[in-house]
């Protein structure tokens, strides 16, 4: 009797249990996202944020075209949430016209305003340093800036990727903000001539090309570096990191030049409630210490645990330049890279 009881007595209250998780999952409802960013790096999150508040976190990953796709889709598009890398590709969402402003003081808090659009239409995740990679027998010095690679000491021993690539065009236009545009436009015809070869592939080529004693030193983000420290998948990338090393330039006057991972509010957003509460979390402690991790990339938030890898470089000043100031640069930089031929590689 007793044992009947109980059985009716659990069944009752697992069912109460299944019905009360159903209407807290419809209640909760859930949220699209559009993303670029790779789907090892940040499922975990979505994971964790459907744990905490019950939203079911639909995703669609690629590895391009998605903001032309919501822009297709126009007001019928699902995409809530467009997670993309780099200052240039935030900023194409925006002049797209598929992005909405976001007012948020959770977001204002946790993230420095270098690392966000003043009007609230894009925000910083997750950054990454834009360093020199070098090679530990070839290149005895210390420290660096970015301004000495036009030195002619340089000659045939800089190797790169595409000129026009997001990631140079940020730093260039990051020198041109501080240098001015006939200096940086002198700087790049000085790199251009120091090129050990025409510039092609990616970053992650460039330190498989010092390694090879292609080139002495090379621009990168940092967290390719991470990746390849820790590659058990080509345990070969951890013999070109052990090869190298990873200086960080300018921290002797105005800092590092810094990019971004980051996410815009899509302008049709069907759950945008719920896209701004996926905002705050992937801005709070525990998304940024696992989001940042996962790609040995820097928090935005200051204070948050970074992984062993990057901890391994050390600390280092930062370019504080705002990425919205930058940004407005961004043309001018890509057209100075045409004007002097860089990528037709060195012109003697
Ligand atoms: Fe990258």
């Amino acid at each position: 009797m007793s044992s009947l009881f109980s059985r009716a007595m659990c069944g009752a209250l697992f069912l109460s249990a299944f019905a009360f998780g159903i209407a807290q999952a419809q209640a909760a409802g859930e949220v699209n996202v559009y993303t670029l960013r790779q789907p090892q790096l940040i499922t975990p999150l979505f994971d964790a944020f459907t744990k905490e508040t019950g939203i079911k976190v639909n995703v669609i990953f690629a590895k391009d075209g998605l903001a032309e796709r919501i822009a297709a889709e126009g007001g019928n598009s699902p995409a809530d949430l467009f997670l993309t890398a780099d200052i240039g590709n935030l900023t194409d969402a925006v002049n797209k016209g598929i992005t909405q402003p976001v007012k948020s003081a959770v977001l204002e808090a946790n993230i420095p305003a270098q690392y966000r659009d003043p009007e609230g239409h894009w925000f910083g995740l997750t950054a990454r340093a834009r360093v020199i990679y070098a090679s530990r027998d070839r290149v005895k010095q210390d420290t660096i800036t970015y301004e000495e690679l036009a030195d002619p000491k340089w000659r045939g021993k800089i190797c790169v990727r595409s000129g026009q690539h997001v990631y140079n065009i940020a730093l260039f236009a990051s020198l041109i903000a501080h240098n001015g545009e006939e200096k940086t436009k002198a700087w790049l015809e000085g790199v251009r001539d120091n090129l050990a070869k025409k510039p092609a592939g990616g970053d992650r080529d460039q330190a498989k090309a010092i390694f090879a004693g292609e080139c002495d030193v090379a621009l990168a983000n940092t967290y390719y570096f991470g990746g390849m420290m820790t590659n058990d998948k080509e345990p070969e990338q951890k013999e070109w990191a052990k090869a190298l090393k990873v200086m960080f330039p300018n921290t002797a006057n105005r800092g590092t030049h810094m990019n971004v991972s980051g996410v815009v509010l899509a302008k049709h957003a069907p759950n945008k409630a719920n896209a701004i509460k996926l905002m705050e979390y992937l801005s709070s402690d525990e998304a940024q210490r696992i989001y940042a991790e996962g790609n040995h990339e820097y928090p935005v938030k200051p204070g948050i645990a970074v992984s062993e890898a990057v901890k391994s470089w050390g600390e280092f000043k930062r370019d504080t330049l705002p990425l919205a100031e930058l940004a407005k640069l961004r043309k001018r930089a890509s057209e100075l890279v045409d004007e002097v031929k860089f990528d037709q590689g060195p012109s003697s």
